[in-house]
């Protein structure tokens, strides 16, 4: 069988941010508001810094506004709370990302909460998660909308395939069966408690890997010709010592068995702040009455 197709997120990402900086300019020129992203980052978390200054940077490149909020790991809820609420009420921000994790002593969900649900582009806000169960129109996660455009992008209509997602948390596994489930797909939400995860495995055409475990995906767990996502993002020393990244399937072994594949680096990871821009330019144009769709 020939070699999987690698699927090319980075490529996709550069493009969906250069149709959003478009987007951005057109709202703009019309008289409509600069879209404004607030990043909120607690303490020093070396990964996380990394990802908000990504974050604050694209945003820029992108024409919108970028209001960053490094706080010190000593910040105590009360005031993080307290920040979040200023940013609900200024108009020049649209869009609020707390950046998790946050320090143990502070409730993440009773932040995540506290944003109004109108801003919360990361989509995990309680009313956004009620609204993707229910079919209702809401802020969809990042992570799992990008997996969702290039799986679209890859194989066009979704309906009636079967798919199995693995990993089950809040911010990848379930809002993906979910949104796979509003394609008409046939979904399989796999966890560490499932039986026989490589026979479940076996039997998906599309295959999310969001698990945090590197290569725990081996190629005989793969149907022939299916489309894998792999999601995970796990840094492992190399054999020349160094450190390197690699997702949750084994690529070499699954390159002669899919159909179709994302690489880590370079697949999911970008599509995730390509889709914080475009969840931004909705918000934007949401909270100041402006169709997102006539752009
Ligand atoms: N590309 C991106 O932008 C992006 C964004 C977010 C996350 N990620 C990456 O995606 C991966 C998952 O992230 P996450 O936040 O969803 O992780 P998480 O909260 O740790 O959840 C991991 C999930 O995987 C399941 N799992 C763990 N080990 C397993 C095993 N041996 N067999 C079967 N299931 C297993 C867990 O099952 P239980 O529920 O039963 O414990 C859990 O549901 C990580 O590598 C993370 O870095 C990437």
């Amino acid at each position: 069988m020939a070699e999987a197709t690698i699927i090319d997120g980075k490529a996709f990402a550069a493009n969906l941010r250069a149709e959003i900086a478009q987007k951005v300019s057109a709202l703009k020129e019309g008289g409509g508001p600069t879209p404004g992203l607030a990043v909120v980052l607690v303490g020093e978390n070396p990964a996380s810094q990394i990802y908000t200054r990504n974050k604050a940077k694209q945003t820029v490149e992108a024409g919108m506004q970028s209001f960053k909020h490094d706080l010190s790991a000593e910040t105590s809820q009360e005031e993080l709370l307290a920040l979040v609420d200023k940013l609900n009420h200024d108009p020049a921000v649209h869009g609020i990302l707390v950046q998790l994790p946050l320090p143990s002593r502070i409730d993440p969900n009773a932040v995540i909460d506290a944003i109004d649900p109108a801003k919360d582009v990361d989509g995990f806000n309680v009313t956004n998660v009620g609204r993707l169960v229910t079919g209702g129109k809401g802020m969809v996660p990042c992570t799992p909308l990008g997996c969702l455009m290039l799986l679209k992008d890859t194989l066009g209509d979704l309906k009636g395939k079967r798919a199995l997602v693995l990993g089950r948390s809040n911010i990848v596994g379930k809002p993906m069966a979910l949104l796979l489930l509003r394609e008409h797909c046939t979904v399989t939400l796999a966890h560490s408690r499932t039986q026989d995860l490589a026979g479940e495995c076996r039997r998906a055409d599309i295959l999310i890997a969001a698990t945090g475990q590197p290569g725990m995906v081996r190629g005989d767990w793969i149907k022939e010709g299916a489309t894998v996502i792999d999601v995970g993002i796990n840094r492992i020393e190399a054999a020349n010592g160094k450190s390197k990244l690699v997702g949750d399937v084994a690529f070499d072994e699954a390159l002669s068995v899919a159909g179709a594949i994302t690489p880590v680096p370079g697949g999911v990871g970008p599509m995730t702040i390509a889709c914080l821009l475009k969840n931004t330019f909705t918000a934007a144009c949401q909270q100041t009455g402006i169709e997102p769709e006539s752009f």
